[in-house]
């Protein structure tokens, strides 16, 4: 089925991405590089004030990166009215979780009102946020047909859900294989035309819901087996069992294995809410627990609290009390060789740490700023310095910038949340 384009509007515009974070500004640079026209649109003044400007807010972008956008014609901008223009339209606004845990699309559905409203006959809009399975049917294909024009008919609409990983330096936008699911099959050839002008290979689903659901599968597998490794790392602790020395041994099986290790939580915008998104739907729908999720959710979201109590039996070993010791916690991303602390564990950490009346300080080459419930916690300069001082560092965050070997020699007492240090008298592993 070939759709109509439709009359006289000025249709210029290859593709309309909304939302330029951490998923939209990528794309938009791969779809920029390949030639093809693109516009930002965001709702938040600093981002598009920054990106005209040629500023790079997301760890992955560089300002060089921006500035050649901008060379080939791309621009952001907060007037939806350039939806109308749009060939394709591409959605990348957030979906997290309201304050009582359920799937918040809000964002998203303030994000399909704009391009209902200007939504032309022949347009493809293609969902990108991680969402649960039958929102692109259920939610956002209503909303777009409330103005008479008809999906598969008369626009067409697809999910394909971003698999990007900030930091990754190996796999990107292009090299990484991106699912399609079409609302019809048209619509599908559609997704995968307009994505295979920039990516090396598109994998088809069957539908949306089958497109929504692998990308909830992909991070509910990783957020299970992180629960699984960390939840070994207290008993292993207890037994004398250095896990990862069990884990580098069982990762030599060339098949049927996969390595996952072991941590202070987990962070970021996927892990910590996607599994969710899908629990709370199985839930809401079919009454009953998506039990694995559930129990992952329970494991991974104590590990905080798990290394404040390991911080404090260390010091108690010592002769000190958690109280009135300084604490200097190493890096406070959720993931390495990223700025990116959202949903870190390291926040929940140095919420407790304070509550209890340690003196905690942070240093992190990527962060210069850190603080929890309001308070800044202070940053610490001179980080060879600060380790002799404190009473016991906590490494929460491997960056590459950190010489691990060399961090321990100096301190009096490291913790080490990610099993990377050389193992010495005044190391402990989590
Ligand atoms: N960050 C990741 O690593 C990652 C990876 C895979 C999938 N995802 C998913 O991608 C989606 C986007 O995540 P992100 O990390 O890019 O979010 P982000 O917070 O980095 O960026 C979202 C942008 O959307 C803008 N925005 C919000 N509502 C808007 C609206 N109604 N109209 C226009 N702009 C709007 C915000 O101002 C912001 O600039 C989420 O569903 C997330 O779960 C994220």
């Amino acid at each position: 089925m070939t759709l109509e384009v439709g009359g006289n509007v000025d249709r210029s515009v290859d593709v309309v991405i909304i939302g330029m974070g951490y998923v939209g500004l990528p794309l938009a640079r791969e779809a920029s590089g390949a030639g093809l026209s693109v516009i930002g649109l965001d709702i938040s003044p600093e981002v598009v004030d920054g990106l005209n400007q040629g500023r790079s807010h997301v760890d992955d972008l560089a300002d060089s990166d921006i500035a050649e956008m901008l060379r080939r014609g791309f621009f952001t901008t907060s007037d939806a009215g350039k939806l109308r223009r749009a060939r394709t339209i591409v959605i990348c606004v957030p979906t997290p979780l309201s304050k009582d845990g359920a799937p918040d699309l809000d964002p998203l559905r303030r994000a399909v009102g704009s391009v209902a409203e200007h939504l032309q006959p022949g347009t493809l809009v293609i969902l990108e946020s991680t969402t649960y399975p039958g929102t692109t049917d259920e939610e956002i294909r209503p909303m777009l047909e409330a103005g008479g024009l008809v999906a598969g008919r008369d626009f067409c609409l697809a999910f394909s859900p971003e698999r990007i990983d900030p930091g990754n330096q190996t796999f990107g936008p292009k090299n990484t294989p991106k699912v399609v699911g079409g609302y019809t099959s048209a619509c599908g050839d559609a997704a995968e035309a307009f994505y295979s002008q920039f990516i090396d290979v598109v994998v088809r689903t069957k539908g949306t819901r089958e497109a929504e659901m692998a990308k909830l599968l992909e991070n509910t597998y990783r957020h299970i087996n992180i629960a699984l490794v960390n939840e070994m790392a207290r008993f292993c602790h207890e037994l004398d069992v250095d896990l990862w020395d069990v884990i580098a041994a069982a990762s030599t099986k060339p098949f049927g294995f996969q390595a996952f290790r072991p941590g202070p939580g987990v962070g970021g915008h996927c892990i910590p809410i996607d599994p969710n998104y899908l629990s709370h739907r199985v839930r809401a729908r079919l009454g009953y627990p998506f039990r694995f999720v559930e129990l992952a959710e329970e494991i991974n979201a104590s590990m905080p609290r798990y290394v404040a109590r390991r911080i404090q039996d260390q010091l108690n070993l010592d002769g000190r009390s958690l109280r009135g010791s300084l604490v200097l916690l190493l890096g406070v991303t959720y993931k390495p060789d990223i700025a990116d602390t959202r949903e870190s564990p390291a926040i929940p950490l140095a919420k407790i740490l304070l509550q209890q009346g340690a003196a905690v300080r942070f240093h992190d080459p990527l962060v210069k700023q850190f603080s929890v419930s309001g308070v800044d916690i202070p940053r610490v300069d001179d980080v060879d310095l600060s380790l002799a001082e404190a009473d016991i560092c906590v490494l929460l965050q491997n960056h590459r910038q950190y010489d691990v070997d060399a961090m321990t020699a100096v301190s009096q007492r490291f913790l080490d949340t990610r099993g990377v240090a050389h193992r010495a008298a005044n190391v402990q592993l989590l």
